[in-house]
């Protein structure tokens, strides 16, 4: 399937099927759309009297509009109030678009959408990330695939004009998000520790990145006692990931992103019980795959940013040789830590990553982990958690996640919630009450972060779609490496 922009317009494209897009309460069609009606001898106003269209966001007609017409099909789609358009908007209408073409198995296919903040080059962009996303489709488990992935072949968006190194730009996005799908969504018995880390050395060699993996007895020279205790009661042995990306001339910044991997979350001895959601723990890597991902956009992309991608892989499983809860552990920064619940691990790996990354003396540091059930319980399935030591760089994951269309809620370091994180034997516990659960998780790892600027992403809510929700399908999101790479690439 190609995707191609172009300066035709609605009145000279030609072809199969066309997707227009009314803004609501737009009460006549008008401009272009207008003489186009006309060519249809009145069909476009119609059909949108016929269905009482009112052009409410999300809202369709699909229509076979003649043989011997310029066009045969009409897509007509809703945008909701013309003040409200963003380019989440237009990226949101590719995704609905593609998807009714592809139900209606439409070969040929033109889009005509409104341009976004005069725009057209992260018009093409966003319009492409969302048909790319949505007909994003994952057989890789199937023995026989029911849904075979429709009929198109090109896919036209008009009065854009030539928007080659856009349309690309959202092929590479692209490209990052399906691995960071396509590791979530495998199970712990296809990506293991050991798989995980032979990904990150493909996209290391792929893209000419440093690569660095680090052996248990090598974690265990750097003290790593948090991260190795969590490995502790797996067969499999864990790895310590460390991808570096440097550009071509001198680099304008020093980036660090460190995900928690973890390709399976039993809870340990806290064992996660019946209706735990113990069967979906294959996602507990959702952080170190949306890292890996952001590796291979950012390979492709080039910024003038160095970046190091951090990723320490294990499982939290249950054996004679694992930790038992009430354990101390000693981090690489020499803190002791009393595991009063074996099932808050993601914060163990994550401690000893963190001190990692701060001896690469890089400018930030960002941190992303499904890392809590209270985040869910806080924000729900759409919106991650932020956490930051910095407003700057806070306000710039931000803006970076705005234009990528991915929802994130800043919340509290509220310190005065560490008394609950104090152990009489260790220096800390790791977990304090269920109340405020996402809060002390991230006051936790603020202890292993000394002055570098951080932010901590909670994605434990939208790693995973529970149905088709906006550009994903059910099943795993890749959330969030659009935010990321728009992160890295505005720098
Ligand atoms: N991986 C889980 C968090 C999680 C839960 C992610 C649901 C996605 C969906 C994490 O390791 C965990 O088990 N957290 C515990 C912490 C508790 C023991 C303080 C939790 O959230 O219950
Ligand atoms: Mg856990
Ligand atoms: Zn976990």
């Amino acid at each position: 399937m190609q995707i191609l922009a172009t300066d035709k317009t609605p009145l000279n494209w030609t072809g199969e099927t066309l997707a227009i897009s009314l803004f609501e309460n737009a009460s006549e069609v008008t401009g272009d759309l207008a003489k186009l009606d006309e060519i249809l001898e009145g069909t476009i106003t119609e059909l949108i009297s016929e269905a009482e269209f009112k052009g409410k966001l999300g809202s369709t007609i699909v229509a076979r509009v003649g043989s011997k017409t310029p066009i045969r099909k009409i897509i007509i789609l809703g945008l909701g109030k013309a003040d409200d358009l963003k380019l989440d908007s237009v990226r949101l209408a590719g995704a609905t678009i593609a998807r009714i073409a592809k139900k209606q198995n439409c070969k040929n296919l033109a889009i005509s959408l409104p341009i976004v903040n005069n725009d057209s080059a992260a018009t093409a962009e966003a319009i492409s990330e969302g048909i790319l996303l949505a007909l994003h489709l994952d057989n890789r488990f199937k023995s026989e695939p029911e849904d075979q992935g429709g009929k198109l072949e090109n896919i036209e968006l008009l009065g854009l004009g030539t928007q080659t190194d856009a349309i690309n730009k959202a092929n590479k996005i692209f490209e990052g998000v399906k691995l960071a799908r396509e590791l979530v969504a495998a199970p712990a018995n296809t990506v293991t520790p050991v798989t995980f880390a032979q990904t990150a050395e493909e996209i290391a060699k792929a893209y000419n990145m440093g690569l660095e993996i680090l052996e248990k007895e090598e974690c265990e020279k750097l003290g790593m006692g948090a991260f190795l205790g969590v490995a502790l009661a797996s067969d499999l042995p864990p790895k310590f990931i460390h991808i570096t990306y440097k550009p071509q001339g001198n680099p304008k910044r020093k980036l660090a992103i460190v995900g928690k991997s973890l390709t399976f979350d039993s809870g340990g001895y806290n064992i996660k019980g019946v209706g735990s959601g113990i069967e979906t723990m294959k996602m507990d890597m959702g952080g170190g795959a949306a890292t890996l991902g952001a590796a291979k956009a950012i390979g492709e992309l080039k910024p003038e940013v160095e970046v190091h991608f951090i990723c320490a892989a294990t499982e939290n499983m249950i054996s004679g040789h694992g930790m038992h809860p009430g354990d101390i552990l000693t981090a690489s920064n020499g803190k002791t830590i009393e595991v009063n619940n074996t099932d808050a691990e993601g914060r163990l790996t994550l401690a000893d990553a963190l001190v990692f990354a701060e001896k690469l003396e890089v400018d930030a540091i960002v941190d992303l982990a499904t890392l809590t059930g209270a985040c869910l319980v806080a924000l729900g399935d759409d919106i991650a958690g932020l956490w930051s030591t910095n407003e700057q760089l806070a306000e710039e994951i931000k803006q970076a996640s705005v234009s990528a269309g991915e929802k994130f809620w800043q919340m509290p370091l509220e310190e005065k919630y560490f008394e609950m994180m104090k152990s009489p034997i260790a220096d800390m516990k790791n977990t304090g009450s269920r109340a405020g659960g996402s809060i002390t998780a991230a006051l936790f790892l603020q202890q292993f972060i000394k002055d570098t600027p951080w932010v901590h992403l909670d994605i434990a809510g939208p790693v995973w779609a529970k149905k088709e929700n906006g550009v994903n399908n059910e099943g795993a999101t890749g959330f969030p490496v659009r935010t990321l790479v728009n992160w890295v690439c505005n720098c």
